[in-house]
């Protein structure tokens, strides 16, 4: 088979068969095809899409490059959680533990920061001593004795992912929905959970731009789910302007500490809520998807889910030293604040651009190589629909470089728009897509 007539074939619009798509996968994963044609297919793949049964063998391909782990020795039910990508996106810090905290398994493969939108494994990373390269055996060990690991894409599971992810982040060719759908279930298959809720985003800070496209990506994912005997719920949620407050590595871990003793941000809340209570029903722990919220909110409230919090840091060899203390996180040089220019009410904060700013500022990588910066970026002190005073602080930029300040300092008051008329918030959850019904 010659990769060269693969990448004809697609950049002609033609469909490939199973063993073409194997053969890319299987090549290109052993390093026998190098990036330059494995970024020129994935543009094609980019421009001119793929069928459904591309995307299967795709996903298929991607999980079988290395080991498919069997959790069924842990428990019948494994549930598992995966992002479509946001800004702000700190939910996994905390519904994770949250779940765990119910006696529900929790094992988790998160990723690193892609595009503009932040990584749960840099956030993770960002926990002085957490560790998120650990061996197969301890992953499962550390399931088994605390009932949740989450861990980065180190260990052999969908190696083919790692390096397409890695390829994709460099190439402008992030939002594709078979590129998307094949990564996320490629690695929820190896990672052995058989139940999994996806936070299917939306909106500006999202790469899915409107419910259209989200919701042909959420049956996607469903679809393959079934065909891989992985029972699959999607939640589309709103990302038009970043979740919660806190956009950088430390500071949304500050707010996810903040959110476990039970200081929640509307949005959030709502986010991580409806994402845990269709987990819980997945697991076979509730039915009714209220009483599960209900059953959320005590474990925030009783502080069992911080506790869990703190074991998985302390089980993964992080300090909980600055869970207890969060002021510890090293602080930057400095902390400006973005006044109001005028009264009004806040019309919009475009995500993506928060996102962009905040990569800027060190929070995430312009290129593939980058050292992240764990204490700048971005917290907003308002959101979509609040009234605002002329002078008001509107947000706090935490930088370690004064001119990348004084660059964000100008871009955020035309990024954090101000209306003289009322504006409603934004709303949170759009809707459910369970085996392709939506609720
Ligand atoms: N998350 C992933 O794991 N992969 C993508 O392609 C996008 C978001």
């Amino acid at each position: 088979m010659d990769i060269l007539e693969i990448i004809a074939k697609k950049r002609d619009k033609k469909e490939l068969d199973k063993e073409e798509i194997t053969f890319f996968v299987n090549e290109y994963t052993s390093g026998k095809i190098p990036d330059y044609q494995a970024a020129s297919l994935i543009m094609a793949i980019y421009l001119n899409g793929m069928t459904k049964e591309e995307t299967t063998n795709l996903t298929l391909a991607m999980a079988n490059s290395g080991d498919i782990l069997d959790l069924s020795k842990i428990a019948s039910t494994v549930v598992d959680k995966h992002s479509t990508g946001g800004v702000g996106d700190k939910v996994s810090l905390i519904l994770l533990p949250l779940i765990a905290s119910l006696e529900i398994p929790v094992a988790k493969m998160s990723g690193r920061g892609l595009g503009f939108t932040g990584g749960t494994v840099d956030k993770l990373k960002s926990i002085p001593g957490y560790e998120t390269e650990i061996s197969e055996e301890k992953f499962i060990e550390n399931i088994q004795k605390i009932g949740i690991s989450m861990i980065s894409q180190t260990l052999n599971l969908a190696p083919a992912d790692k390096k397409l992810y890695a390829l994709r982040d460099s190439t402008a060719t992030v939002e594709s929905i078979p590129l998307i759908a094949s990564s996320i279930m490629s690695k929820k298959i190896a990672s052995g959970a058989n139940k999994i809720v996806l936070d299917v985003t939306v909106g500006k800070g999202a790469f899915m731009k409107n419910i259209e496209q989200a919701e042909k990506l959420a049956k996607e994912m469903i679809e393959i789910g079934k065909l891989a005997n992985r029972e699959t719920v999607c939640v589309l949620t709103n990302m038009d302007e970043p979740l919660g407050y806190a956009v950088g590595n430390n500071l949304e871990v500050k707010e996810a500490i903040e959110f476990l003793k039970g200081n929640m941000p509307e949005d959030l809340k709502e986010v991580v809520f409806e994402l845990g209570a269709y987990m819980m029903k997945l697991a076979g722990k509730g039915e009714d998807i209220n009483n599960n919220k209900q059953l959320l909110l005590e474990n925030i409230v009783n502080y069992k889910a911080y506790n869990k919090f703190l074991e998985l840091v302390n089980n993964q060899n992080g300090d909980i030293s600055y869970i207890e203390n969060p002021e510890k996180f090293e602080n930057v040089k400095y902390i400006e604040p973005v006044y109001a220019e005028k009264s009004g009410s806040i019309e919009e904060i475009d995500a993506k651009k928060i996102g962009e700013l905040a990569c800027f500022l060190g929070a995430g990588r312009l290129k593939k190589e980058d050292e992240i910066d764990d204490t700048v970026g971005i917290v907003l002190n308002k959101k979509v629909g609040d009234v605002v005073e002329k002078n008001e602080v509107l947000a706090y930029i935490h930088a370690n470089d004064n001119i990348k300040l004084r660059n964000v300092l100008d871009e955020l008051k035309r990024v954090i728009k101000i209306s003289d008329k009322s504006v409603n918030k934004n709303r949170v959850v759009f809707s459910v897509i369970l085996n392709c019904m939506k609720t």
